[in-house]
C-alpha cells in the first residue's frame, strides 16, 4: 500500500539571532493508511517541531515530506493553509473550542468554510457527536462539558471534514488520566474504523495504546517499532 505520509530526511535548523539550533536532523519514516501511530520523546526531543511539520504549520529545512501525494515541504503560506483544511484533523492539547458555544456549533463550524452543504452539517454533527459518546451533550456549552469530553468535542470537529490523518497533540496533557483512558479508547475505536491517527506525546502509558511507537531524542529517531505489545497482552 501506498504509504500516506513519506518523511524523507527532514532536517529543521531554528535560526535565533547567533545561535542556530537543529531540532530535527535527518528524520525518514512512512506511515501507511490505517496505522495508529505514537510519536513519543522527552522535553525538547523535537515533538513540536516534527508536529508542525506532519501537520503543514511549518515546511522542513531540507528533505521532503509528502502528504497523501503533495509534497508539503514546496509549498506556499495559501497551499499550506488549503492541504490543513482538507487533509489534517487537528487535536490539541487545550481542545482550542469556543467557550460559549454549544458542542454541536463547535463541531458545525469547520463546515462554515467548506463546501459541505448547509442542510449536511448539522446532521454530519450530529453524527459525529454521536460517535464520541455525547449523543446526549449537544447542546451543551464547552464551559459545561469536562476536559474528557471538551476533548471529545475536538475530535468530532477534527473528523468531520473526513481528513486524511488525524493529528493529536498531546491530546490528553489537560485531562484527568480516567479520561485520558477514554479518549485512548475512541482513538482505538477509531483507528478499527480505518482512521489514520498520528499522537504526539511524551506520556508512555499513552503512547502503549498506539500500535506502533515512533521515539525521537534530540532530533533523531532512536526507535520505531511495535515492542510495546508484549505488556499489553494480559
Ligand atoms: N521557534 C524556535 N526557535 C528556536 N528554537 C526552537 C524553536 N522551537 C523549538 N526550538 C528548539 O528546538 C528543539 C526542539 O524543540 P521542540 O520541537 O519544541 O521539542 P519538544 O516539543 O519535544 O519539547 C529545542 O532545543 C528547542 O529549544
Ligand atoms: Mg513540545
Amino acid at each position: 500500500m501506498t504509504p500516506i505520509i513519506t518523511v524523507s530526511n527532514v532536517s529543521k535548523t531554528y535560526n535565533t539571532g547567533e545561535v542556530e539550533t537543529a531540532a530535527l536532523t535527518d528524520i525518514s519514516f512512512e506511515i501507511k493508511k490505517g496505522e495508529f501511530v505514537a510519536i513519543m520523546g522527552p522535553s525538547g526531543s523535537g515533538k513540536s517541531t516534527l508536529m508542525h511539520i506532519l501537520g503543514a504549520l511549518d515546511v522542513p529545512t531540507s528533505g521532503n515530506y509528502i502528504l497523501d501525494g503533495e509534497n508539503v515541504a514546496k509549498l506556499n503560506d495559501d497551499q499550506l493553509a488549503e492541504i490543513r483544511n482538507k487533509k489534517i484533523g487537528f487535536v490539541f492539547q487545550a481542545f482550542n473550542l469556543l467557550p460559549r458555544t454549544s458542542a454541536l456549533k463547535n463541531v458545525m463550524l469547520p463546515m462554515m468554510y467548506d463546501a459541505t452543504p448547509k442542510e449536511k452539517r448539522l446532521p454530519l454533527a450530529e453524527k459525529y457527536l454521536k460517535m464520541v459518546g455525547l449523543g446526549d451533550r449537544m447542546d451543551h456549552t464547552s464551559s459545561q462539558l469536562s476536559g474528557g469530553q471538551q476533548q471529545r468535542v475536538a475530535i468530532a470537529r477534527a473528523l468531520v471534514l473526513n481528513p486524511s490523518i488525524i493529528l493529536a497533540d498531546e491530546p490528553t496533557g489537560n485531562i484527568a488520566s480516567s479520561q485520558a483512558e477514554e479518549i485512548m479508547a475512541i482513538f482505538q475505536k477509531l483507528n478499527k474504523e480505518g482512521h489514520t491517527i498520528i499522537m504526539i506525546t511524551h506520556e508512555p502509558d499513552i503512547a502503549e495504546h498506539a500500535k506502533r511507537i515512533i521515539h525521537i531524542k534530540d532530533g533523531v529517531i532512536v526507535k520505531d517499532g511495535v515492542e510495546h505489545k508484549q505488556r499489553k497482552a494480559k
